[in-house]
């Protein structure tokens, strides 16, 4: 189809960079924090559940109608029809939502790898207090998230691959390594016993519908589905590789990270008698006081995880920003350069506004919360799920049914009638399965 257009250099390279942009904020930030205030183990099945049925199916779907049409999220949708534009517009919108409160998230990483290391450990009663000092400080988190952000331009401008892909190949295997080294350290704690079983004994006594709201959304953000991001990731895939197997390495990559976060995070938390429950500065707040009671080697721990943090948000915050620059050459014609630049500049703006939020503006609201909630609620739990489903019925009801399986089986078969079952759980199953959850999760909250 469009003959110049980039490509990811090898299929190690796609693999990183995809699973570069799954693995991020939401499996070592959010993750931990959504199964803490959602009872744990009832909450980690549930997603699962979603995650292997639901999210898996939607990858492959995103990656087939990305391939089919070398177009990114707008363009492929309008390549099969131009009433559906708007879905892929909706995509878009999306990410330019998430980039309004992750860079702040991502700021904050990159702040604690320097917090961390000059003297936040030593006064373990203080760590709190740090946070709260830190996220609602005028200045200093806009400062980090403006480096963070600045990360994001040079490394996006580069170009697919010499800047994503380079970037993914060299900084996922260091996070992995990372986050292992810190789930030994911490189940080897003496109690850890009891996170082990807060993650993985199920306890269904706390369920509700807002539960399955919360796992569905979280699959999604999580996988990086919903707003074309893998659409766009799959464009720039070469035409041998196949489809479902990459799916299944960047899904059970993802899900691997998000258990390996569980693990590094619960364990330790239990054995020092703390809250699960502890909401976004969980991570923040209790890793550095597991590490503050080692001592020196505490130090370089906590350094050594937020550093992994940092690199998790960068692999995924580009894949953003991907989605909104691909838009803007694919669609405006714009020179990559340019395009990144502009999308820069209004990221930071979003990123102040959202940043603010929670220290001197946080008597500014929309709709009764306030600009960084606004945007994570409205894309985690609305946005994405919405995404998802307009992609299954999309795929299940406008594109060619023999296009899809020729774009899955690479012009073959699938074995076991893999491709059947595939495309009517797309077909049937997940438009009926997510307006089901969002309802009850809706009916809910409204309570
Ligand atoms: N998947 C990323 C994470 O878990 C966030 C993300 C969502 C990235 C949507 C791209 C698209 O942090």
């Amino acid at each position: 189809m469009n003959q110049s257009r980039e490509n990811w250099g090898s299929r190690m390279g796609f693999i990183m960079a995809a699973a570069g942009s799954a693995v991020g904020l939401g499996n070592i930030w959010r993750f931990p924090y959504m199964a803490g205030a959602n009872g744990g183990s009832a909450f980690i099945l549930i997603y699962l559940v979603f995650v292997f049925i639901i999210g898996l199916s939607v990858m492959i779907a995103e990656f087939a109608v990305g391939r089919r049409t070398s177009l990114a999220a707008v363009g492929a949708y309008k390549h099969y029809s131009k009433r559906w534009t708007f879905a892929g517009v909706l995509g878009v919108v999306s990410a330019f939502f998430i980039m309004g409160f992750y860079p702040v998230v991502g700021g904050w990483a990159l702040a604690y790898v320097f917090k961390s290391l000059t003297g936040l450990l030593s006064n373990a009663g203080a760590i709190g207090d740090v946070f709260g000092g830190f996220i609602t400080n005028p200045i200093e988190p806009l400062a980090w998230m403006g480096v963070f952000l600045l990360m994001n331009v040079v490394i996006v401008a580069k170009g697919i691959a010499g800047g994503i892909e380079k970037a993914g190949k060299v900084l996922m295997p260091t996070l992995f390594v990372l986050l292992i080294l810190i789930a030994v350290r911490s189940v080897t704690l003496p109690g850890a016993g009891a996170g082990l079983a807060f993650l993985f004994q199920p306890d269904f006594s706390e369920v509700t519908g807002q539960t399955f709201l919360a796992a569905l959304g979280q699959a999604f953000f999580s996988l990086s589905l919903g707003m074309g991001c893998m659409i766009t990731y799959g464009s720039y895939l070469s035409k041998e590789e196949k489809l479902p197997n990459n799916a299944l390495i960047v899904t059970a990559l993802d899900t691997g990270v998000a258990l390996l976060a569980g693990i590094a995070i619960f364990p330790a938390l239990f054995a020092f008698g703390m809250e699960p429950a502890a909401g976004p500065g969980l991570v923040f707040v209790v890793v550095p006081s597991i590490f503050a009671q080692m001592g020196g080697i505490g130090t370089l721990f906590a350094a050594i995880f937020f550093v992994a943090l940092t690199v998790a948000a960068l692999t995924s915050s580009v894949s953003l920003m991907e989605v909104v620059a691909a838009y803007l050459i694919d669609q405006k014609q714009m020179e990559r350069k340019k395009a990144v630049y502009s999308t820069g500049f209004i990221m930071v703006i979003t990123g102040i506004l959202s940043s603010l939020s929670l220290g001197i503006m946080s008597g500014f609201t929309i709709l009764g919360v306030g600009v960084f909630d606004f945007f994570d609620i409205l894309t985690d739990k609305i946005f994405l799920a919405i995404g998802g489903m307009l992609l299954a019925i999309f795929v299940g009801w406008v594109v060619k049914k023999e296009d899809l399986e020729d774009e899955l089986t690479n012009g073959g078969t699938l074995t076991f009638g893999l491709f059947n079952i595939w495309y009517n759980v797309v077909k049937y199953v997940i438009p009926v399965a997510v307006a089901v959850v969002a309802v009850l999760g809706i009916m809910d909250i409204a309570q």
